[in-house]
């Protein structure tokens, strides 16, 4: 399970200000769209965070009669606290816990979305193994990620490479030193096909595996850039305030650098179906 860092329990550093980006909401309305239907009564948002997908998962029930019940989980306890202040529908509920053990919180399910956090698992395919064991035979498991190889747009790994380097450089500047050697272990990043193949392995077919492209903004770089769990995975071991700054040095050198104001980049959608 995800280690809390107690800054990360910080408002500075919440994933809500990411959240408000147009592209975002896209990525994310395009996948509940093709999972949440009439029928489905039991609906599951794993890693629910402060609640951005889940609002967008009531919105598209609302007045579906009866009403499902929308089953809210993350381990963050300030993300559930920040979900059920912002949420208040009485078909919304939130518990703190872990994909890991999915089916000790919840027993079945017609539907489980897993939006922009499977990447954050460590081992893939016993969570997938978890989901399935909660999934009704039919029901459907949509999960999306933008942290997986072949995110990365043709021409553009510089960019991202470039963003590091000058990151880490603005640490050492600041007398900070970093070992910077890739991914953090929970960031281990799979490919599409291999999503798929972890899908399968888990009793799970896949009925769709896309890629959506979108243009991330300077703004919504520079938000993700404050987020604690993008700090951890970009600069490992390094303290939250000190890595959210150099990330916004690095940041702006990179651009200014690149001559760039916007950055492609390619978001990972799948739905699996319980067979
Ligand atoms: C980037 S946020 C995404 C929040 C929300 N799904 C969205 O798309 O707006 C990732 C969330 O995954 C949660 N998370 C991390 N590890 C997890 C795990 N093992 N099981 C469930 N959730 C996890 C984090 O606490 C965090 O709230």
């Amino acid at each position: 399970m995800t280690a809390l860092n107690p800054a990360a329990e910080d408002d500075r550093f919440s994933f809500t200000p990411f959240t408000r980006h147009p592209f975002f909401t896209h990525v994310n309305r395009w996948i509940l769209e093709r999972v949440i239907c009439p029928g489905r009564q039991v609906i599951v948002d794993l890693g629910c965070g402060p609640g951005a997908v889940t609002q967008l998962i009531l919105e598209r029930v609302g007045g579906a009669q009866p009403p499902p019940r929308v089953i809210g989980i993350d381990p963050s306890p300030t993300a559930i606290e920040k979900a059920r202040a912002a949420i208040s529908s009485k078909f919304a509920e939130f518990v703190q816990g872990s994909a890991e053990w999915l089916s000790k919180l919840v027993k079945s399910a017609d539907t489980v979305v897993f939006l922009n956090a499977i990447h954050l698992t460590r081992d893939k395919t016993s969570v997938l193994r978890e989901i399935r064991r909660v999934l009704k035979p039919g029901g459907l498991l949509a999960f999306n990620s933008t942290f997986f190889n072949g995110a990365y747009v043709e021409g553009t790994s510089g960019f991202w490479r470039r963003w590091i380097v000058r990151s880490v450089q603005a640490l050492r500047e600041k007398g900070i030193d970093v070992q910077h050697n890739g991914h953090a272990a929970a960031m281990e990043w799979l490919t599409a096909e291999q999503y798929g193949e972890a899908c399968k392995a888990a009793g799970l077919q896949p009925t769709t595996i896309e890629l959506l492209r979108i243009n991330m903004t300077a703004q919504s770089l520079a938000d993700i850039g404050r987020f604690s769990l993008f700090i951890e995975g970009a600069l490992p071991g390094v303290p939250l305030e000190e890595g959210s700054e150099a990330l916004q040095t690095g940041l702006a050198r990179t651009l200014d650098e690149l001559k760039m104001n916007e950055v492609p980049r390619y978001w990972l959608e799948v739905v699996a179906e319980a067979v």
